[in-house]
């Protein structure tokens, strides 16, 4: 797994630009944009951790199954599919047709890739966390979530990470 070379290249565009975040229950695969998240090592396990909110459409599919990919774009070809990713709901459409997103099977999880995107990490919930307000800096609470909807945090172990064109 080419994990530590692609970590720095990974966070510098998912913070820039976003990724996808990627699920799929049964035969629904729905993808949103991210741009928050991070690359670590917990429980001596590399770990992708996503905070997805409560409303997302997609906080419903990753309760359910429980592993997610998330495949980050390392030039601008995917400017507008990001876009709508991160404004229209897989509630409403179908974004990956709506943005022509080539999907490619995922390796170890049932969840596919976006072909096309730079790299890709593909993940299995090993832990959760709900935020906690009163836990929570004050600033960071009335800036970020003025409508109380709190992320949950999933801690996704990286089961494998590999380049598109691997
Ligand atoms: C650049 C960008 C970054 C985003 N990052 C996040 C994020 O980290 N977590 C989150 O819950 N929503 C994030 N969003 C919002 C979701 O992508 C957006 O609400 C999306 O429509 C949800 O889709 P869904 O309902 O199909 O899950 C982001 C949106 C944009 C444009």
């Amino acid at each position: 797994m080419n994990f530590a070379s692609n970590l720095e290249k990974s966070m510098e565009h998912l913070h820039k630009q976003g990724a996808f975040l990627t699920c799929k229950v049964n035969n629904e695969v729905n993808t949103m944009t991210i741009s928050w998240g991070s690359i670590g090592f917990v429980w001596q396990k590399p770990v992708f951790t996503v905070l997805v909110r409560k409303s997302r459409h997609t906080h419903e599919l990753i309760e359910k199954c429980m592993e997610f990919t998330v495949s980050v774009p390392f030039d601008d070809k995917m400017k507008k599919a990001l876009a709508v990713c991160g404004s229209k709901s897989g509630r409403e459409i179908d974004k990956i047709k709506e943005c022509n997103l080539e999907l490619k099977d995922g390796k170890d999880v049932s969840v596919p890739v976006i072909k096309g995107c730079g790299v890709h990490y593909e993940c299995k919930v090993i832990f959760k966390q709900e935020m906690c307000p009163n836990l929570l800096d004050e600033v960071i609470d009335k800036d970020c979530y003025g409508s109380k909807d709190y992320h949950t945090m999933y801690y996704g172990e990286i089961v494998n990470c590999y380049l598109d064109e691997e």
